[in-house]
């Protein structure tokens, strides 16, 4: 059985802070936010895109959590900034392989801060022309985006310190702990 929380290895790493959501939420909620999913899009053929490299954990479970045909495509994108903050200005690294004109796109992404990442990619894929689009996000920092959040399915709400695991790095490390915890370097 998995356990939660920081394994022996782990307790010995000083830059790890405590835990925000744990393995079980996590499964727990991703389970939720599929079986809405699953009911929003009954009849369609949803395209999942992810945006690499944060997302590719929590992209790979909630696929799995919803029960239709469902596309996967994939880009790549970084934010010029500090190693904890985005400066808003973001460069396509990696483009969709797919076309979006008529689809029903769901952009997956791992967690919002500034929502200044989100904000530029939602205005580039809506301009590719898709049947519809939405947002789902694993975390949102809570009080820090400045224009109204529009987000169909979000994860957790959060608050706004840096988080580590389930997919996000501090300078690519961490992404495979199984958890969500703060870091504390
Ligand atoms: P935003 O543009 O400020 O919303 O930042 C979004 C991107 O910055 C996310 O997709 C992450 O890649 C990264 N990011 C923001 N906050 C965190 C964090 O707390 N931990 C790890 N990565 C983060
Ligand atoms: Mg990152």
């Amino acid at each position: 059985m998995p356990i939660d929380g920081p394994g022996p290895l782990e307790q010995e790493d000083p830059d790890l802070g405590p835990v925000v959501v744990t393995e079980e939420q996590i499964r727990a909620r991703i389970a939720e936010m599929g079986a809405q999913i699953t009911e929003d899009y009954r009849g369609r053929t949803p395209l999942l895109v992810g945006v690499l490299k944060g997302a590719f954990m929590f992209m790979s479970d909630i696929a799995r959590a919803i029960a239709l045909p469902v596309e996967f495509d994939f880009m790549a994108v970084s934010s010029y900034g500090s190693a904890t903050k985005t400066s808003g200005v973001v460069r396509i690294v990696k483009d969709l392989d797919l076309d979006l004109s008529g689809r029903h796109v769901l952009l997956v992404e791992d967690i919002v801060d500034s929502g200044l990442t989100l904000s530029y990619l939602r205005r580039n894929l809506a301009a590719r022309g898709p049947a519809s689009l939405e947002v789902c996000a694993l975390l949102v920092k809570e009080g820090i985006q400045k224009s109204e959040p529009d987000f169909r399915y979000v994860g957790f709400p959060i608050p706004p310190t840096f988080v580590i695991g389930y997919g996000l790095d501090i300078a690519e490390r961490y992404r495979n702990l199984p958890y969500i915890c703060t870091w504390a370097g």
